[in-house]
């Protein structure tokens, strides 16, 4: 599998700086100057009732993909679940560490801990784009879950499915921003779609509070896996970085706290 050069938004100084404040506006621009609001301040608070309801669906350990501030991994922490957050931004995964989270600086495409054990991967706030290519993330997905394992992905309130290249900007105007990677925005049923043709089974669907998920369930039998000497059990210890690993072939925490 080839690895999408998905790290733009790890030096997106828009993205961290909305971060450290908890505030935005910050957008996905399009190249043609459409505009897709980032909801900093909600990713920035604590889980509301919406995401504490996708939560009690959570099994065994949880892999939350693209976990920004880590609102999601300090709740899960606070409930007692084996979590660990994964993010390319280093602001991010140093907020998600300080709320108490465990978090590691590093791209989903990379070698990861637990592969192939994980019982729950979120991909919350629209996380299915990350990449541009969702079956390529879809692909990625199986083989950290466990087989059988939960895929929980919020959707695009709208049917939609469509790839782009796009910034993180700060403002409404063309500005600068961070560089530009692609981007997928998907509706449920196109999820439903890429996910049933690659042998994933829909298992719950759902709208609230204006957002939608899904929920799908990975292939029973064990699947193909790359070999990796080096992986980790998903576990409770320290899996904390707050640096980005330096090379994609290095699978260990590299600073921990
Ligand atoms: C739309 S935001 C989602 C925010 C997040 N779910 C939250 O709870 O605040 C996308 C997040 O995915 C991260 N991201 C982008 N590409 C990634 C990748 N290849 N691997 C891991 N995280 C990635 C971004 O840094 C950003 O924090």
């Amino acid at each position: 599998m080839s690895t999408p050069p998905a790290v733009a938004w790890a030096g997106a100084d828009p993205y961290a700086a909305a971060l450290r404040t908890g505030r935005g506006p910050l957008f996905l621009r399009r190249s043609d100057g459409w505009l897709l609001p980032l909801e900093v301040e909600r990713w920035c608070a604590r889980a509301d009732p919406v995401d504490r309801a996708v939560l009690d669906r959570c099994e065994g350990t949880v892999l939350d993909v693209g976990c920004g501030p880590g609102r999601l991994v300090a709740e899960l922490a606070v409930r007692g679940r084996t979590v660990l957050g994964i993010d390319v931004s280093e602001a991010a995964v140093e907020h998600t560490v300080r709320l108490g989270g465990q978090a590691l600086c590093r791209s989903v495409f990379e070698p990861l801990p637990g592969e192939g054990r994980w019982g729950t991967v979120l991909l919350m706030d629209g996380n299915i784009g990350i990449g541009g290519d969702p079956r390529a993330l879809l692909d990625r997905v199986a083989h950290l879950l466990c087989p059988g394992g939960l895929l929980i992905a919020e959707t695009a309130p709208v049917d939609v499915d469509e790839r782009s290249e796009v910034r993180v900007v700060a403002g409404t105007g063309a500005g600068t921003g961070g560089g530009v990677f692609p981007w997928a925005r998907l509706g449920t049923p196109a999820l439903l779609r890429y996910a049933g043709r690659a042998g994933w089974r829909a298992v719950g669907q759902w709208t609230a509070g204006g957002r939608r998920f899904a929920a799908l369930r990975g292939l029973p039998r064990s699947r193909p896996r790359r070999a990796s000497s080096r992986a980790e059990p998903p576990n409770s210890t320290a899996l904390i970085s707050s640096q980005r690993a330096r090379k994609p072939s290095g699978d260990r925490p590299v600073a921990e706290r």
